[in-house]
């Protein structure tokens, strides 16, 4: 089984992050899936962003949730990466599904629900909606850092893939792991190398495998699937393995 390999917010190393660039890099690049974020704006609308502020990735201040759709278009999401990348706007989760439709993605799409830090209230119930609106040619995976949206996303989507992300705490691993609740998981790699940790009824796509030797380590144990900010970079290392 070839390991998929899933583009982090898009080609994140050499694009703009969480942008219609770089998730048309990603494509280009032949990435087998694409992971991104989603958050909720003040009058409800879904956002492309990985930070609950914009401060880091635009130049503008302020939470998400505290803005209008029409205040974070106006925001520049690609100056912070590059002059050649100014005027590049936020994407709302529409945007992106559509040109992932018209670029005719048909890998995994993986959607994070930013919903560990900020509660966003009926973001399930809107991203379920949306989505389940939609001819979709690529596969949906749900994932979160926050369980009680996760499991909310299963009551209201039975049938999806849902994955478990977690960091460096191996408590909260270990129960999730007791528990069942997934089986799809998306560890910190350094968790992974720290526990040796690959179990074959255990989907395995761990973050963020940037360096060679991560990518050799993931690759030769045939995880399902690495997340990366170098796709490119990856596909090239995969194929002299
Ligand atoms: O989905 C894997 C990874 O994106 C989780 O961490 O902080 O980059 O969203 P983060
Ligand atoms: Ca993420």
């Amino acid at each position: 089984m070839l390991t998929k390999i899933i583009a982090h917010r898009g080609s994140k190393g050499i694009r703009p992050e969480n942008t219609l660039p770089a998730f048309e890099k990603a494509i280009e690049e032949g990435a087998d899936g694409i992971e991104t974020d989603v958050h909720m704006s003040k009058d409800k609308h879904l956002i492309i962003m990985h930070d609950e502020t914009v401060d880091r990735t635009t130049n503008g201040t302020g939470r998400i949730f505290d803005k209008t759709l029409a205040e974070l278009k106006r925001l520049d999401a690609g100056g912070y990466f590059g002059y050649d990348y100014l005027g590049t706007q936020i994407p709302t989760l529409d945007e992106v599904v559509q040109l992932l439709i018209k670029k005719h993605f048909t890998g995994l799409f993986n959607l994070e629900l930013k919903t560990d830090k900020i509660q966003y209230p009926g973001i399930e119930e809107s991203v379920s909606a949306y989505m389940n609106q939609q001819t979709l040619p690529f596969k949906i995976i749900y994932s979160s850092f926050h369980p009680q949206s996760l499991i909310k996303m299963h009551a209201l989507n039975p049938t999806v893939e849902f994955a478990s992300l977690f960091k460096l705490q191996t408590k909260f691993a270990r129960k999730f792991y007791r528990n069942q609740l997934v089986k799809d998981w998306h560890p910190d790699i350094r968790w992974v190398r720290a526990h040796r940790f690959f179990l074959p009824h255990v989907q395995l796509r761990p973050w963020t495998v940037n360096s060679t030797e991560d990518m050799r380590y993931c690759f030769k144990r045939h995880f399902d699937g690495i997340i990366t900010d170098y796709p490119g970079r990856a596909g090239i290392i995969r194929q002299a393995i």
